[in-house]
């Protein structure tokens, strides 16, 4: 049904101002009646934070930053849904447009800038469907004029972990001006005691929220270090690579928007994302699993992400050019590449690729 809708709408919101045919699409989800997907093989489970996870397909961030259709999403067949990035005081975001799509180049360059209805609203929302099951997290961000940012995301954390699974800390998106400094190492060490002293404060309150942090692409490796050192030292739950990036590769043949300021996303980002997933993975040395995220468009790059070290793995851009289609694409994918090497469970995948992937040519 969904599936006929969405054939139907596509050509109709690839008519519409990028952020207008966003706004359109999470109405429909809102209200559109969604039979449930079929129900998972047992495969394709995956535990991670503690948490169990029915498939490792999630909506990345920015996709319902305010959590308005966590349940719909995941109805659609997603294994988890995570809302946000939410900031404590509603804000308006950069002036429009600011989303533009690379049609030629599957991908998307974004500016929003934190556009966020505020803490209260979507705690609202989310505290309203506690009780409805599935894996739903909360990826928090700082409001743009707050002087004491660290503050901002150690006060979320205590907001939102009696209604969230877990919670996500984005320093990475590059529309914040400075937010992205908050990686480097002394600033992380400090912010990182903070929001985990708030981890374990809420935890004796409304039980384990797991707290992940989600990292730019852009990072030099000497940066990568020292970030996943000081997350390790700290113990965070898992780290999240990565958010949108400033690069612009010589491949786009897009030129015009890719002048656009903003977060590049989707197909041409997969090739960096990858290979900072992997160099991440073998820093971390399994001390936590790692989320993959960056241009996954097929079962194939799903399959890649996992095998470079990804336990987990979400997506956004692909969406606006394949459609809802390939949430079952990536499973019935991934599920061929178990009964391939005869395996049980994707954990056996997980990194088999990742010393392969850093030992190979910088990604142009
Ligand atoms: C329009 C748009 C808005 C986004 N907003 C957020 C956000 O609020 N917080 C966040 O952590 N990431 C945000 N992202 C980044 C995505 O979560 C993801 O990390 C990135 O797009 C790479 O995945 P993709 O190539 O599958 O889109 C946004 C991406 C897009 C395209």
């Amino acid at each position: 049904m969904i599936g006929l809708f969405e054939r139907l709408a596509r050509p109709f919101l690839h008519a519409l101002d990028p952020e207008d045919a966003h706004s359109l699409t999470i109405k429909m989800l809102a209200y559109a009646p969604l039979l449930r997907a079929a129900g998972d093989d047992k495969r394709l489970a995956v535990r991670a934070f503690g948490l169990n996870f029915p498939n490792p397909i999630g909506m990345a961030a920015g996709f319902d930053k305010n959590g308005e259709v966590p349940d719909a999403l995941l109805r659609l067949g997603f294994g988890f849904v995570e809302t946000g990035t939410v900031t404590p005081l509603p804000q308006r975001g950069n002036p429009r447009p600011r989303v533009f799509r690379l049609n030629a180049d599957r991908g998307v360059i974004n500016r929003l800038g934190f556009n966020s209805q505020g803490a209260e609203a979507v705690l609202r929302r989310l505290a309203a469907r506690a009780n409805a099951g599935g894996i739903v997290g909360i990826n928090i961000g700082a409001n743009k004029d707050e002087a004491d940012r660290v503050a901002d995301y150690a006060r979320l954390i205590e907001r939102f972990a009696p209604v969230a699974s877990y919670v996500t800390i984005n320093i990475s998106s590059p529309n914040t001006p400075g937010l992205r400094n908050l990686q480097q190492a002394e600033a992380l060490d400090d912010l990182l005691a903070r929001v985990i002293d708030a981890r374990e404060r809420v935890t004796r309150r409304a039980g384990p929220t797991p707290a992940l942090l989600k990292i730019a692409p852009d990072l030099s490796l000497a940066e990568l270090d020292d970030a996943v050192g000081v997350a390790r030292a700290r113990r965070v739950d898992g780290m999240i690579v990565g958010n949108t990036t400033l690069t612009r590769p010589a491949s786009l043949r897009e030129m015009k928007i890719a002048k656009e300021a903003g977060g590049l996303s989707g197909r041409p980002l997969l090739p960096l994302a990858t290979r900072m997933l992997a160099e991440t993975y073998v820093r971390v040395e399994g001390a936590f699993p790692l989320i993959g995220v960056g241009g996954i468009d097929s079962g194939a790059a799903a399959l890649a992400k996992i095998r470079a070290g990804a336990s987990l793995i979400q997506l956004y851009s692909a969406l606006v050019f394949r459609g809802l289609g390939l949430i079952a694409e990536i499973k019935a994918a991934l599920l061929s590449a178990l009964e391939r090497d005869s395996l049980d469970s994707l954990s056996e995948l997980v990194g088999a690729d990742a010393a392969a992937v850093t030992a190979e040519a910088w990604p142009q």
